[in-house]
C-alpha cells in the first residue's frame, strides 16, 4: 500500500492571523531571520511577533492531516481522487484544430484495433504486425510523439473505457517511450505492438467484471488477474517477436517480486514487459475513466516516484523526466490555490519543481505541503 498525505494550506494576511491557528511553513523576515517554526500554534504573543517583523502573509494549516491509501496495483479501479482543482489546460486543447484531427484518427485506429484483437482471439486469425503497426503510425506520423499526445489521450473522452481504446493508449505511450530511450526502428516496432496487444487477454473475461466500478471481489480480482495467463495462451503460438508474447504475460509482474502472475523480480521480467509496465499504469492514472477523474500529471509523477521500487528505474527516470520537463514554462495551481508557473525541473524531484508565484521563486521541493494540483 502507499500512503499519501494531503494537507490542505491557505496564505493568510497576518492582519488576518488568529489564535489557534497552525503555521504551516516556517516564517522569515526579509532578511532570512527565522521568525516562527511551522507547526506553531498562533497565540496573541506570537501574532505579536510576527507583526514585530512586518511579516505581510504566511502559510496556515487550514484543516487536520489527512490520509488516503490506495494499491498501486489496483490503480485501474480505485477512484484517485484528484484535489478538485479543475483545469483549463485541457479544455484548450479539446479546442484546438489539431485535437479534432487527433480524435478522429484516434477513434478510426480504435476501431481498426478492436477488429484486429478479435479477429485473433475469436476468429484464430494469424497476428497481422503490418496491420497493427500501421494503426499506431498513422497517429504517429500525423501527430509529434511527445508529451503532448499523452495529453490528447488524456482528453479523449466519451467514449466507452474499452480494452482496445487502452490498448492504442498504451501502444502510442510505448512507441513514444521507446523513441526517449533511443531504441531501433525495429524494436520500437516490437514495443508498439507489445502495447497493442498487452491485455488481450481480457476479451476472455466477462466485462461485468473488467468495468465493474469499486473494489471487487477476491474471486473477481483473480479472474481479472487471469488476463495475463489468458493473453500469454493467445499469442504463445502466433509468429510474432517472443517478446510481444512476454509483455502480456508479464506486463503486471512489479520489481519488488509482489506483481503477478508468477511474481517475478526485477531481471527476471522481460525488459519490454517492464517498459509496457509503467505505459500501463500511466494510462490508468490519466486517462478519464468512468469511474473517477482524471488527476494532475505532477500527481502522476509523484505517485511514481513512491513507487520506484515496482518499476525499473532505468526506464521510469527517463520517462518521468521528459513528462516534467514538458511542462515547464506551464502555469499551474498549487494546493493553497495560488497560481504560478514552472520554471525549473529538480532531477531529483521531479513532481516538485520550482515555481514562479507572483513574482517570487518557490523550490517546492523544499516545501513539505505545496505541490502542484492542475496545469492550468
Ligand atoms: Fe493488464
Amino acid at each position: 500500500m502507499i500512503y499519501r498525505e494531503v494537507v490542505v494550506m491557505k496564505r493568510i494576511l497576518t492582519v488576518n492571523a488568529k489564535v489557534g491557528m497552525v503555521i504551516a511553513g516556517d516564517i522569515y523576515t526579509d532578511a532570512g531571520l527565522l521568525v516562527v517554526p511551522k507547526g506553531t500554534i498562533l497565540d496573541k504573543g506570537v501574532i505579536e511577533g510576527i507583526k514585530s517583523y512586518s511579516v505581510y502573509d504566511f502559510f496556515i494549516e487550514e484543516e487536520p492531516k489527512k490520509t488516503i491509501s490506495y494499491d498501486i496495483d489496483e490503480l485501474d479501479r480505485l477512484m484517485l481522487e484528484d484535489d478538485g482543482t479543475s483545469t483549463g489546460y485541457y479544455d484548450k486543447i479539446k479546442a484546438t484544430e489539431e485535437f479534432h484531427k487527433f480524435e478522429a484518427q484516434f477513434v478510426e485506429s480504435v476501431k481498426n484495433v478492436e477488429d484486429n484483437i478479435n479477429n485473433i482471439v475469436k476468429m484464430n486469425n494469424p497476428v497481422c504486425v503490418e496491420d497493427l503497426l500501421s494503426t499506431v503510425k498513422k497517429i504517429t506520423d500525423k501527430f509529434k510523439p511527445d508529451v503532448t499526445l499523452f495529453d490528447m489521450l488524456h482528453c479523449i473522452e466519451g467514449y466507452d473505457d474499452s480494452t482496445y481504446i487502452h490498448s492504442l493508449n498504451v501502444a502510442l505511450i510505448c512507441r513514444v517511450t521507446g523513441e526517449w530511450l533511443k531504441m531501433s526502428q525495429a524494436d520500437l516496432d516490437v514495443l508498439t505492438v507489445a502495447g497493442l496487444l498487452h491485455d488481450i487477454g481480457k476479451v476472455m473475461i466477462s466485462d461485468d467484471i473488467i468495468k465493474k466500478p469499486g473494489k471487487l471481489t477476491p474471486t473477481e480480482y483473480a479472474i481479472v488477474q487471469s488476463h495475463t495467463v489468458h493473453g500469454y495462451n493467445i499469442l504463445k503460438n502466433q509468429p510474432i517477436d517472443d517478446r510481444i508474447k512476454q509483455a502480456a504475460l508479464m506486463h503486471h509482474e512489479r520489481c519488488d517480486g509482489k506483481g503477478y502472475p508468477n511474481k517475478y523480480k526485477h531481471e527476471e521480467i522481460d525488459l519490454f514487459a517492464r517498459i509496457v509496465a509503467i505505459a500501463d499504469v500511466y494510462d490508468a492514472m490519466t486517462s478519464n475513466r468512468v469511474y473517477r477523474s482524471a488527476i494532475c500529471p505532477f500527481n502522476v509523477i509523484s505517485t511514481f516516484e513512491e513507487s520506484v521500487d515496482l518499476f525499473d528505474p532505468k526506464f521510469l527516470y527517463v520517462f518521468l523526466e521528459k513528462i516534467a520537463h514538458s511542462y515547464v514554462n506551464n502555469e499551474v495551481v498549487l494546493n493553497d490555490e495560488l497560481e504560478g508557473t514552472v520554471v525549473m525541473i529538480n532531477k531529483y524531484a521531479l513532481a516538485k519543481p520550482g515555481v514562479l508565484v507572483g513574482g517570487a521563486y518557490i523550490d517546492l521541493s523544499r516545501q513539505d505541503k505545496l505541490k502542484i494540483t492542475a496545469i492550468k
